[in-house]
């Protein structure tokens, strides 16, 4: 019996990066191209150019998103944004948890889960991102790491949860470093992170999650992590801000004809 082909996430992160021109100017480029694609093209977006590109990507297959939320439904957080407010300005999903945020604005474990509940609660897709340090890598503690964070980003969560839920396995060590693991590694890490999930919610649902890869993505690369068995996508942050190296990896799958698992 010939296997269903897997849907397979395309996810750009933008981080701090693209005015509102820059990144209407990069979303009219991407939609003819989208539309040919077999994948799900996602972009996170800056806060301000949310509203702008999910009006110009209506009707299209590009999807809009955020790269970060509060947890409270509102309140007296200066500078915060609240679940409900990126979900009227047009986000169907948000990153949480990515190591940047980890890093330079210190957010716990316990914080991300918070915000995991309330973008649930507002049908946001959360994209929770996990990974090892570098020293962590070297003291072979990756595992442990990722089982910490995943068991603590994920706590108390119903298994209904799954089917919308996504995980990004990122290492720390090659985000923004042009240093990508190698697909050994990912294969290995992310099929840990799906026995970690069937424990926690049966492995039926722990199925229904996504999981992608994240750390120096680049057109030359991604083809390979794409055939990686279990992964189900890329989240790609330099190698997503140019149209035309982005464009090159959305492409790819189209041959690749993954399988599911
Ligand atoms: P990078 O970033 O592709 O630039 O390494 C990945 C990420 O931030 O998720």
């Amino acid at each position: 019996m010939a296997k269903a082909s897997q849907p397979c996430f395309i996810v750009g992160n933008w981080k701090m990066y693209k005015t509102i021109e820059q990144a209407t100017e990069f979303i009219e480029k991407i939609i003819p191209l989208a539309a040919n694609s077999s994948n799900t093209v996602m972009i996170a977006a800056p806060y301000t150019a949310i509203a702008p590109l999910a009006k110009k990507t209506e009707g299209t297959k590009v999807v809009i998103g955020a790269q970060n939320m509060n947890d409270a439904s509102e309140g007296a957080f200066t500078g915060e944004v609240a679940a409900v407010m990126l979900q009227e300005a047009g986000a169907q999903f948000v990153i949480l948890g990515h190591s940047e945020r980890r890093l330079y604005f210190h957010e716990s474990d316990e914080f991300i889960n918070k915000k995991i509940k309330r973008a649930l609660i507002c049908n946001l897709r959360p994209i929770l991102c996990i990974g090892e340090t570098f020293e962590e890598h070297q003291q072979e503690q990756a595992k442990a790491k990722v089982k910490e964070q995943l068991e603590k980003c994920l706590a108390e969560l119903d298994k209904s949860a799954c089917q919308q839920l996504m995980v990004s396995y990122e290492p720390r060590w090659a985000i923004g470093t042009g240093l990508a693991a190698t697909p050994k590694i990912v294969q290995e890490m992310t099929s840990y992170c799906r026995e970690l999930l069937a424990e926690m919610f049966g492995e039926k649902e722990a199925k229904k999650v996504a999981l992608l890869y994240g750390g120096s993505v680049n057109p030359d690369n991604a083809e390979t992590f794409l055939q990686v068995p279990g992964v189900n996508g890329l989240l790609i942050g330099a190698a997503s801000l140019d149209p035309d190296s982005f464009a090159k990896i959305i492409e790819i799958p189209q041959n690749v004809q993954k399988q599911v698992v």
